[in-house]
């Protein structure tokens, strides 16, 4: 079997991508990773289509610059903007990531699941196709969350804004009997103590991060791409903006210090 030494490229508009990277951390230990933080354009939720489409490009750029073997777009924001435009203008492996809906509907007894997600996404073509095609078995609540990725963006996982955004975004959802949650945004992972504290202990929450993780192993076995099971998995980070605060946020999320390393300067602008 052929193996690739080259990296993977994993990006998000922050740190949010970290809780998918964390998981493919931990599945693909042999792996080197490369993961770019946005933050200097962060949040991606609230901006325009094609502001979305043309940092996912730039970024992209500068990991196959780097030798990228394959990207994962950790940013559900950044899949439904800009996963099918990089497909059509790279040719490595590509994984993406979008709301759980079909495993929520599946696994629902209530009959009731609930989105959450940015407004981008849900506002895009490419949730309302998901939606379509898999939201039809239950009723489907969808909760877009202003502000909420931001709180993870400056670590504020616990504190009294991300509860008071929380309380008034599950309040409805909860009142229909939502007994299924969708984290349809890479930051909310890292906030499910919170929101299982204001859900109660009976509410499931899915993070789709293994279910990327497992595609990716796919997509790199089938196209001959995985790293020696000998090599020894090196990781390095960078951001498009300043890096003191990422640098304490990733510290704090990933649960030890990382250095992070500044984008070069074509990457940033919007292209
Ligand atoms: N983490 C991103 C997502 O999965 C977007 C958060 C943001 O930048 O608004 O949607």
């Amino acid at each position: 079997m052929s193996h690739n030494q080259n990296p993977i490229g994993i990006f998000d508009s922050g740190v949010g991508g970290l809780s998918v990277f964390r998981q493919i951390r931990a599945d693909l230990p042999h792996e080197r990773l490369l993961y770019v933080a946005d933050s200097g354009h962060a949040p991606y939720g609230n901006k325009a289509a094609e502001f979305i489409v043309r940092r996912s490009i730039a970024i992209s750029e500068f990991l196959l610059e780097q030798g990228a073997k394959a990207i994962v777009v950790a940013c559900n924001t950044a899949t439904a903007a800009a996963i099918a435009r990089l497909r059509q203008r790279f040719s490595l492996p590509i994984v993406g990531i979008e709301p759980a809906i079909k495993p929520a509907v599946a696994l629902t007894h209530s009959g009731v699941v609930g989105i959450l997600a940015t407004g981008n996404t849900v506002r895009s073509d490419k949730f309302a196709a998901l939606l379509n095609q898999h939201g039809q078995r239950a009723r489907v609540l969808v909760q877009p969350c202003p502000g909420l990725a931001d709180c993870v963006e400056y670590g504020d996982l616990t504190g009294a804004r991300p509860r008071a955004l929380l309380e008034q975004y599950l309040a409805p959802l909860l009142a229909c009997g939502v007994d299924t949650l969708v984290l349809g945004c890479t930051h909310y992972p890292f906030l499910i103590p919170l929101i299982q504290q204001l859900a109660g202990p009976e509410v499931a929450i899915l993070d789709p991060s293994p279910a990327v993780a497992r595609q990716l192993r796919r997509r790199l076995d089938a196209a001959g791409l995985r790293a020696d099971d000998a090599a020894v998995g090196g990781e390095r980070f960078f951001t498009s903006g300043p890096s003191e605060r990422p640098t304490r946020v990733i510290h704090h999320v990933l649960g030890r210090p990382v250095r992070l390393e500044t984008l070069p300067e074509p990457f940033h602008s919007v292209g």
